[in-house]
């Protein structure tokens, strides 16, 4: 059984793991789950989904998570692109399987468990897409209203399969954070919990599983780089938190090098890039965000300190990448490997191929490329 509290991940307010809580109530900052209990890596659940880590996950005890089948999604080796961008190994994690088509599963899958565990009467999410199409999905399985608000310029199949699962989906003028302002009026006039990226702290916990699933793949070590395509951020803050964890309850070995974490951005919506550049701890809202990588349209991510901690720690890089690229490396993932790749992945395989051209990473790095949607939600 998990034994959890909550602690600001900014100036280290606790509450109890039974507390309901949006951001911190002192700093604004965004909560992170910290495990108190120590899972054992040979007690892993006989289960095909993100659950069989169920007790690296907040789960009351005898509570059945709110599930579809999430996670336990493929790790696929690509000699022949390693050898044409120029590295010695490269995997795609294919998140692009999973329920609604994107790693958002993982987190809404841990969210959407906890509100139910709190009773709430509904869950209200902004989203670049996917993660609403997620929300929609999960507030279905526990039999939850839910309400999305998105950009109208959402791809269209991501929308219909939002309204698809009976959500009540709301259009916005505008971006993820036009998208934000709305969904926080209608969660304080309509009580409904409001489960954008950070906002609460349990999506980071789902997504833990891309770390642990990571390394279980590889017979427990880690790669050199990790390559994630980052809008909001809870990718890589969850998989970063995964590593600390797994070394701390040793899982993995105790001299384990973590990965360098890249973060891929589109030159149209770069605010983590630019940010990191510049040597900031936190990073200043983008004008005029624009990318067909919709997943990657957040111009002003709450969790940026976060993101920007893990990519300092973990001597990592970011880069961006133009349309154009992110495009024909879309084309080049999906017809070297098979995968129906999401610009998202084309553009993390873009910037990593930049990276190995300017040197920064090395031409013997092991390295994965996280495709983290499909590209059948985006045609
Ligand atoms: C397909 C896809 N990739 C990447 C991202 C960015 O993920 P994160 O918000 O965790 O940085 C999103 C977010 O919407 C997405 O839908
Ligand atoms: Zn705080």
């Amino acid at each position: 059984m998990t034994t959890w509290k909550l602690r600001c991940s900014a100036c280290n307010h606790e509450e109890p793991s039974a507390a309901r809580v949006g951001t911190c109530p002192n700093c604004g900052q965004p909560f992170l789950a910290d495990i108190t209990s120590t899972p054992n890596r040979s007690s892993l659940r006989p289960r095909w989904d993100m659950w069989r880590y169920a007790d690296a996950l907040p789960l009351e005890e005898k509570e059945a998570p709110v599930s579809l089948g999430e996670g336990f999604t493929p790790l696929i080796e690509l000699p022949q692109l390693a050898a044409d961008v120029g590295v010695r190994r490269l995997w795609v994690k294919d998140e692009a399987v999973n329920p609604t088509a994107s790693f958002k599963a993982r987190g809404l899958s841990a969210a959407v468990t906890r509100a139910r565990g709190h009773g709430v009467p509904g869950l209200v999410v902004p989203t670049a897409g996917n993660a609403g199409a997620a929300l929609a999905a999960y507030g279905a399985a526990a039999g939850l209203p839910v309400r999305v608000y998105a950009p109208a310029t959402t791809p269209q199949p991501i929308l219909d399969t939002i309204r698809a699962v009976g959500a009540d989906l709301q259009l916005v003028n505008g971006h993820i954070g036009d998208a934000g302002k709305a969904a926080n009026a209608f969660a304080a006039s309509d009580g409904y919990f409001n489960v954008a990226t950070l906002r609460e702290p349990y999506r980071a916990e789902g997504n833990k599983t891309l770390g642990y699933e990571l390394a279980e793949q590889l017979d427990w070590r880690l790669p050199d780089v990790i390559v994630y395509p980052t809008g909001g951020g809870e990718g890589v803050i969850g998989m970063w938190k995964a590593f600390g964890e797994m070394v701390r309850w040793g899982w993995l070995k105790q001299d384990t090098r973590f990965p360098r974490i890249v973060v891929a951005q589109a030159d149209g919506c770069a605010p983590l890039v630019r940010a990191f550049r510049a040597g900031a701890e936190s990073a200043t809202a983008w004008e005029n965000p624009t990318t067909h990588a919709a997943g990657l349209r957040v111009p002003g991510p709450l969790g940026d300190r976060l993101v920007l901690r893990a990519l300092r720690d973990s001597g990592g890089v970011a880069g961006s990448a133009s349309e154009d690229d992110i495009r024909e490396d879309t084309k080049r993932l999906a017809e070297s490997s098979g995968i129906d790749a999401a610009p998202e992945g084309g553009c993390a395989l873009a910037v990593t191929r930049a990276l190995v051209r300017a040197g920064k990473v090395a031409a013997d790095a092991e390295v994965v490329i996280y495709n983290t949607g499909s590209g059948a939600s985006y045609r």
